[in-house]
């Protein structure tokens, strides 16, 4: 059966695209278009209504085929004999209209969207611009500048902005159906407006074009699409439709060869892969109305927000009245601050309000079905909490810990049924942060294995399944190559040496930086903690101790690797720089001269290696549950894959 079909709804012909999941214009796509085009063309209809199955209008080029030849019917081809159509043909939109998608209606003579309906041109994700007019044909549609905000950012956008850009024709007020048919009719009726691609481009001032492409473009950092976007859309204005259609095809292909689409791609897929174990199939999670957090502090009000912002019920438990109250005081601040950015509206934010509670008894926890654990980084303060929930919660009740570091099978070992304790591993702060560690201790049971998955997607947070052991995938490797760092410090490097060749390479901030933000307090627990255990041969960096015993803990007292003014801004300081450079003298190590390509390779070399051991070690199934978790967690250049996909390719 063919993907498309047509059915007669009186004169008007209505094509439906059945490709689940989300439409993509695959070949089997495009050549029932490209029939269903040549029959309408002959039987003429009085108009063509297109319209999708499923969720969503054509969510943009199937993907997959990427890494092959494209096969005919090419994309830009039909949609130039779509735009040629004696017939009005009318792009009925709900979902999102994506990528060849978006253009697909662009080739079309009117659009209509539902009211929650979204269109966009995200071909910047992967590392590629539009390549079947989408770049041509919108810039002759609406503003040039909002036409480069589309390319450039990849952001889409919903009905109501697309209606006001002039983009749709109409909102379907009802049925889209029935509304995209009445205005099938109505445009029958008249004749067929100015096909996009002949039109010419409107004048746009150079000193103005530039200025709105530099802000456009301004937080591309090393990723390249974003500039080749910009570009495309500049052809299209400076080139005849025809000449432009072109030049965009050519660098779309291009592109599509690049190194970095290449990673792009991989890492979208690779997104989709994680967070999925063999031992969930077929496994009913257990319910998950209402939640529990213990504590209140930074992370247990990140994941309190979290589970409201996402309709869940949440009760916080604290240590005594004040710390409830200092914990609510916390979520209520996140709460307040979304309402403020228009995020959430005042009705919404009411009834958050209303499903949250905190409290200093563990009785309130009767009825949780998931309790989370944020209690202080310390092994017997867990093990307490844990025999609390115990007693208090239901036997079936999930309890999770959020440790960054510590054992998860001595915590699961603390309570008599050991397979109801998980792992989830949020990221600061947690109701911004997409990603989740789920962390799978040894005797966990299978279910609630599939109802951490599930909270993960109750949450919309990207989850990635680790194993036992100490900073689980995230920590570890951040902690490895931040002991590299260290050692790069008494080697020669200074810290904002160090920083600068990791942004430059495209993280969002250096090590140092980070810490500085994070307080150095945290690892100066843990390596006070480790230290017990740490082997006499290991080479030990005291640096940071140092910093620590001065009662300096980063931005949070003013000093740290850096020094903070009112600004804000990190300055280098003198001191820390004194005590690295004497070190280097009491180790006699002499220090070297690095050049950030050298730092660089000294980092990622070691994110590489602990990635492997990792991987061999079975703490991550597979390189993509690695790579997820560098770009989600710290920032790794999505451009680049991940660690463990540069180490590939
Ligand atoms: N091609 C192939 N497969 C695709 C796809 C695409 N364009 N978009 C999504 N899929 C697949 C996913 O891999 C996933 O597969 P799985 O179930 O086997 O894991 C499935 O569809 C569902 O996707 P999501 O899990 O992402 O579903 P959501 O509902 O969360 O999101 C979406 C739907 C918003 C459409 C999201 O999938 C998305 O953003 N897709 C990519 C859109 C895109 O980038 N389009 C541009 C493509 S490039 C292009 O069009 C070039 C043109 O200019 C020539
Ligand atoms: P925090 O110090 O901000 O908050 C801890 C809270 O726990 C405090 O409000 C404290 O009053 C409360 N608490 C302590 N003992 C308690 C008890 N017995 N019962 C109830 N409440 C109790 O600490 P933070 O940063 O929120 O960290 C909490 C946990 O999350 C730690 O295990 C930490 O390692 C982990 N984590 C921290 C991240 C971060 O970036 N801060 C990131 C991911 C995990």
């Amino acid at each position: 059966m063919s993907v498309v079909t047509t059915t007669m709804h009186g004169d008007i012909a209505v094509l439906t695209i059945d490709n689940p999941p989300v439409n993509a214009a695959s070949q089997a796509v495009r050549q029932g278009l490209m029939d269903a085009l040549i029959a309408t063309e002959k039987s003429k209809p009085a108009a063509v209504v297109l319209t999708c199955a499923g969720r969503t209008f054509v969510a943009g080029a199937d993907i997959r085929e990427f890494d092959k030849p494209f096969l005919e019917p090419m994309l830009p081809d039909l949609l130039n004999a779509i735009e040629a159509a004696t017939r009005p043909w009318i792009a009925a939109i709900h979902g999102t209209a994506l990528g060849g998608g978006f253009e697909l209606a662009l080739a079309c003579s009117h659009r209509i969207g539902a009211p929650s309906a979204k269109i966009g041109l995200p071909e910047v994700n992967l590392g590629l611009i539009p390549g079947a007019g989408g770049t041509v044909r919108l810039p002759r549609l609406i503003d040039p500048v909002e036409a480069a905000r589309l390319a450039v950012t990849g952001k889409p956008i919903s009905a109501s902005e697309a209606h006001k850009l002039g983009l749709f024709d109409a909102i379907a007020e009802g049925e889209l159906l029935d509304a995209a048919i009445a205005l099938a009719k109505d445009a029958a009726a008249k004749p067929l407006p100015t096909p996009l691609l002949t039109r010419a481009a409107p004048e746009v001032e150079r000193a103005a074009w530039d200025a709105a492409i530099a802000k456009l473009t301004a937080k591309a950092r090393g990723q390249n699409s974003p500039h080749e976007a910009a570009a495309a859309v500049r052809d299209a204005l400076d080139h005849s439709g025809t000449d432009a259609l072109k030049l965009e095809r050519e660098r779309f292909m291009r592109l599509k060869g690049s190194p970095q689409s290449a990673a792009l791609r991989y890492i979208f897929f690779a997104e989709r892969t994680v967070g999925k174990s063999p031992r969930t199939k077929g496994v009913a999670p257990r319910p998950l109305a209402q939640i529990g957090v213990v504590g209140g502090g930074t992370m247990g009000a990140g994941i309190a927000a979290a589970a409201l912002l996402s309709g869940l019920k949440v009760q916080m438990i604290e240590r005594d009245q004040d710390a409830s109250n200092a914990g609510a005081a916390r979520v209520e601040g996140i709460l307040g601050g979304s309402l403020k950015r228009g995020l959430i509206s005042e009705a919404k934010h009411t009834a958050l309000l209303a499903s949250f509670n905190a409290d200093s008894n563990y009785s309130a926890l009767a009825e949780a079905d998931l309790v989370i654990e944020a209690v202080f980084e310390d092994m017997d303060v867990k093990k307490q909490v844990f025999k609390a929930l115990e007693a208090a919660c239901k036997p079936e009740a999930v309890l999770a810990t959020n440790t960054s570091y510590l054992d998860v099978n001595e915590i699961a070992a603390s309570v008599a049924d050991s397979s109801r304790v998980i792992g989830l591993h949020f990221f600061s702060p947690a109701h911004i942060m997409k990603l989740l560690e789920i962390v799978v201790p040894n005797n966990v049971a299978d279910d609630v294995l599939a109802t951490a998955i599930q909270l993960a997607k109750a949450l919309h947070k990207l989850p990635v399944l680790a194993g036992v052991c100490d900073g689980f995938i995230a920590n570890r490797i951040m902690s490895s190559y931040r002991r590299e760092a260290d050692y790069l410090l008494e080697d020669g490097a200074l810290p904002h040496e160090v920083d600068a060749a990791m942004r430059n390479f495209g993280m969002p901030m250096g090590i140092f930086e980070m810490q500085d933000l994070a307080g150095l307090d945290i690892g100066w627990a843990a390596r006070k903690r480790r230290a017990a255990t740490r082997p006499a041969s290991e080479r030990y960096v005291d640096i940071p101790d140092r910093i620590c015993e001065q009662g300096h803990f980063g931005r949070k007292t003013g000093r740290g690797w850096y020094l903070y003014g009112e600004d804000g801004k990190p300055a280098r300081n003198p001191e820390v720089e004194a005590l690295i450079i004497a070190a280097s003298a009491r180790k006699g190590i002499p220090r070297l001269s690095f050049s950030e390509e050298a730092i660089m390779a000294r980092i990622l070399g070691c994110m590489q290696n602990e990635g492997a051991a990792i991987l061999a070690e079975g703490i991550a199934a597979s390189r993509e549950d690695i790579d997820v978790t560098m770009v989600n967690a710290f920032g790794f250049p999505r451009w680049m894959g991940g660690p463990m996909f540069m180490k590939d390719a």
